[in-house]
């Protein structure tokens, strides 16, 4: 393919994300995107199958986001949130918690992912200083875990397989346990933690980033009760996991478990506009409700809540509204189960797991196919890497159809042969 003039010229000064630059292919140029489908520079189409790191659940260029994001631009593109309102955001907040069970009702708007679960950290230990618990300054993660890149996320990420290892001890001060798994000690070594912690996190249901790695309802039931028993705070990363992805609106209500706060973002404006959010309970947001201005929540991104993204989350939660996503998920999870369960005993395969809309074939590391081998049968997908495994995994837009999903399924077949 003869690469366009602007990625030539462009790239020598471009520094990707998580790339080798001395090894990586070129990225492909991609100039449109519908539907569930990537059109290159060449004139190729690729379906993709991870909906722009999760984000694009409606599919590409909607019309119905692309029309409410217009209208808004028309109105009010930008405006800092400090001292000054706009409807887009107090219409989405409440909105936002009609949609959560239990008071989680208290919506802080960031730019990122990674911000959402800072603000999370933040709530949870500032918090604990104002309520006089200065000795909980821990944050209890998980094995396998990943919240984000900056240096208190990072903190949060696994320690041994994470891609974060280079950071190790930095940031936050962070104990990692296993997921609770059935007969295990759990509790004894919570325990051991809770009483310096001022709250645990975790990705509910799957542990996307981490390798897709999966557990179940009573995991997230034992570590509720573990969180209540010590007064730990709950926090749930649903970045990745909610709107829909698991076939619920949130991970939350699949598993039946409510947490103390949740972050959300990525699918929050169907993959439009950058904004994410960490929803805390009235008892959090109590904790800073006071005469002293010091005892504020000490954050505020310039670009919180911005006008346009809110509206492309409201345009996008319309849809959510619209359509059956819950019934879409489920036929998708069967049809991934259907198409990744017998590349179980491919070479190199050592495992396949589909929860919701997310199908994983975990490897042996260094063993995965490359993002090119999948490229040239029409897929774009995207291989995790992590020091114990590579893992293939397919999570497109909720919307794709049979046909693409079959695209996909097929070539994941074909490059795995
Ligand atoms: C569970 C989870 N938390 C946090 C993040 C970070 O989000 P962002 O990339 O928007 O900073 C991600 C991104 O993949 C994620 O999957």
């Amino acid at each position: 393919m003869l690469a366009p003039s602007w990625l030539t010229s462009g790239q020598d000064f471009v520094w990707r994300p998580y790339c080798q630059h001395k090894t990586a292919s070129p990225p492909l140029p991609v100039v449109g995107a519908r539907g569930c489908r990537l059109l290159l520079a060449d004139g190729r189409e690729l379906v993709d199958g991870i909906a722009s790191w999760w984000t694009a659940a409606h599919g590409y260029g909607h019309p119905h986001i692309a029309a409410r994001v217009r209208a808004q631009l028309d109105t009010l593109s930008h405006v800092a949130f400090g001292g000054l309102a706009h409807e887009p955001a107090y219409t989405l907040a409440p909105r936002l918690a009609a949609m959560l069970p239990g008071d989680l009702r208290r919506v802080f708007f960031v730019e990122s992912g990674s911000v959402a679960v800072e603000v999370a950290l933040k709530m949870a230990l500032q918090s604990a200083y104002q309520r006089g618990q200065r000795h909980r300054r821990k944050v209890i993660a998980f094995e396998g875990a990943y919240h984000g890149d900056t240096f208190a996320t990072m903190a949060l990420c696994d320690p041994v397989d994470g891609m974060h290892r280079a950071f190790r001890g930095l940031g936050v001060e962070a104990v990692h346990l296993p997921i609770p798994r059935p007969g295990d000690d759990f509790e004894a070594r919570f325990a051991e933690h809770a009483g310096e912690a001022a709250c645990a996190i975790v990705e509910p249901l799957v542990q996307c980033a981490g390798g897709m790695r999966m557990h179940d309802d009573e995991a997230l039931r034992r570590l509720r009760r573990a969180c209540d028993e010590h007064g730990v705070l709950l926090v749930f990363d649903e970045i990745a996991t909610g709107f829909y992805r698991t076939g619920a609106p949130f991970a939350m209500h699949r598993a039946g478990v409510t947490p103390d706060i949740v972050c959300v973002g990525k699918a929050l404006t169907g993959g439009t506009l950058p904004l994410a959010a960490a929803i805390a309970t009235d008892a959090i947001f109590s904790a800073f409700w006071d005469d002293d201005p010091l005892l504020a929540l000490q954050h505020g991104p310039t670009y919180m809540a911005n006008p346009l993204a809110c509206a492309a989350a409201h345009a996008s939660l319309d849809l959510f509204e619209r359509g059956d996503y819950a019934a879409k998920v489920a036929h998708l999870e069967a049809r991934l189960r259907e198409g990744l369960e017998p590349l179980l005993h491919r070479p190199h395969v050592r495992d396949v797991r589909v929860l919701g809309a997310i199908g994983a074939v975990e490897m042996e590391p260094g063993t995965a196919p490359a993002s090119d081998a999948f490229a040239t049968r029409g897929a774009f997908i995207r291989p995790l890497r992590l020091a114990s495994a590579d893992v293939v995994y397919l999570m497109p837009p909720l919307v794709i159809s049979d046909e693409d999903l079959d695209l996909l399924l097929a070539a994941l077949d074909a490059a795995l042969g």
